[in-house]
């Protein structure tokens, strides 16, 4: 039977094409065209190091450059189309290069395999996305520290089991979620590390005999170092399984914010208004405002964990080296890179111009409570009880005010006298909101004085 040479990629073992639906089942044309830049960039080291080690001429590899480059300028016209044909971006572009150079570019493809040139795409592709998201997290925790900045000094509630526990300065808790972002920057800082490690000339599995120079392709590509083995080289994923993790702490700190923002947006808590630029109306209910950004948010973090059970799994079961299922990596990246951006772009612009803290709310929210129960139990202490039996003392004192319908700040002197002979005239004072917190000046606590410290810190961070 006669070969039609259109019909496959493949040598001439292969007789007839695929079947239409395993065609279309195989090829990952439609998502890893996302690597065109990548796989161009690649390619074009790839020629030069071939030229320089004399497996082609100098004048070849410059050849291969121009058309590889004629390829670029076609995808950027849009006349680059490729069909489910070419499979992937792989075989699309080495095609569409012998197409324009005839036999010369058959010669690209020497010393190399899809399978280290798939992995090189794809950490130089990652590893600029990993950039990308770590400036997103930058835009974030900017439009927070604006807001710490605004309300240093207003008040919050601080809750632990979602109850009333002690007030804290708002600014302290907004600057926690910083320091949340900035250890996502700093992780993510480190999967680049291993991101940033080259596979390309370990070709199928085993290297190759051609004398390639694979520092030189490490080098051009912006690569810190090359894969030590070359089994290892294309059949290792953990650098997406990293990053999806680190990916998808990012989404839970999100998601956690969210939570908040909607709880604060509610008309129970009311601690935050929403601005029409972020919100969205009912197609029912014409009093409605909702907080779709902080939900969308928190549910779109689904799909980035799922992600890295997905990789996790893909992954667990595979012998040496390189095996089909990795061509499942690649959309689960994709999704995962923009979901993350995505979420970390709209939770800025949330921070930027979507909300306003109330602090009349937040105010009247802080001095009606029993928040301050700690601090007579602190003031006590400080006058040499124990603190366990001063714990004690305010319980007790706490119930019977309940039972009064009264709040500490209106008890008189005499009743605090009866409680315990330590008490002064100053419990008044000691036991405000504003006093309470002030008084926290513990290292990293919510003190003012200390807020004031991890602001200038963040701030001078995020500056520099
Ligand atoms: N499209 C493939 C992938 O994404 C490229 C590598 C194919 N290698 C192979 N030996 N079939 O993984």
């Amino acid at each position: 039977m006669a070969i039609d040479p259109a019909a496959t990629n493949w040598s001439q073992r292969f007789e007839q094409g695929l079947n239409p639906a395993i065609e279309r089942f195989n090829a990952s044309i439609g998502f890893d065209i996302n690597l065109l830049q990548q796989d161009l960039d690649g390619s074009v080291a790839h020629a030069r190091m071939l030229g320089s080690c004399g497996v082609i001429s100098e004048a070849e590899a410059l050849q291969l450059i121009e058309g590889l480059e004629a390829v670029r300028a076609e995808a950027a016209c849009g006349s680059f189309q490729p069909g489910l044909e070419a499979e992937d971006v792989h075989f699309a572009v080495e095609r569409r290069l012998i197409e324009l150079l005839g036999s010369l570019g058959k010669k690209l493809h020497t010393g190399r395999s899809r399978n280290d040139q798939v992995g090189t795409d794809l950490r130089l592709w990652l590893r600029s996305q990993i950039d990308a998201i770590d400036g997103a997290l930058l835009r974030f925790e900017r439009a927070l520290l604006v807001q710490a900045e605004l309300h240093s000094s207003v008040l919050i509630p601080g809750y632990t089991h979602l109850q009333r526990a002690q007030p804290v300065c708002l600014a302290h808790h907004l600057l926690a979620y910083i320091e949340m972002a900035e250890r996502d920057r700093s992780r993510l800082a480190d999967v680049r590390g291993r991101v940033n490690c080259c596979p390309l000339g370990a070709a199928a599995l085993a290297g190759t005999p051609v004398p390639i120079d694979r520092r030189q392709t490490a080098a051009e590509l912006g690569f810190e170092a090359i894969y030590a083995n070359s089994l290892d080289a294309v059949s290792d994923r953990d650098f997406a399984v990293e990053f999806m993790a680190a990916a998808s702490l990012v989404m839970v700190h999100l998601s956690r914010l969210s939570e908040e923002v909607i709880l604060w947006a509610s008309q129970e808590f009311g601690f935050i208004g929403l601005t029409d630029r972020c919100a969205t109306g009912s197609s029912l209910m014409p009093q409605k405002k909702n907080p779709d950004v902080a939900e969308l948010v928190r549910g779109k973090s689904g799909r980035v964990f799922g992600h890295l059970m997905g990789l996790l799994t893909m992954i667990k079961g595979l012998p040496l080296a390189y095996n089909k299922d990795f061509q499942e990596d690649k959309e689960a990246l994709f999704d995962g890179v923009r979901t993350c951006l995505d979420c970390l772009e709209a939770m800025a612009i949330l921070f930027e111009e979507g909300l306003e803290f109330r602090p009349e709310r937040l105010e009247a929210a802080v001095a009606a409570d029993f928040s301050n129960a700690t601090d007579v139990a602190d003031y006590l202490v400080a006058k040499g009880v124990p603190f366990r039996e001063a714990y004690q003392l305010v319980g007790g004192l706490v119930k019977d005010c309940l039972a009064e319908g009264i709040l500490l700040r209106d008890l008189p002197l005499e009743r605090w006298q009866q409680l315990h002979a330590a008490f002064e005239i100053d419990i008044r004072a000691a036991i405000t909101p504003r006093q309470v917190v002030a008084a926290r000046r513990s290292e990293g606590g919510t003190g003012f004085d200390q807020v004031q410290q991890q602001l200038q810190r963040i701030r001078s961070r995020l500056d520099s």
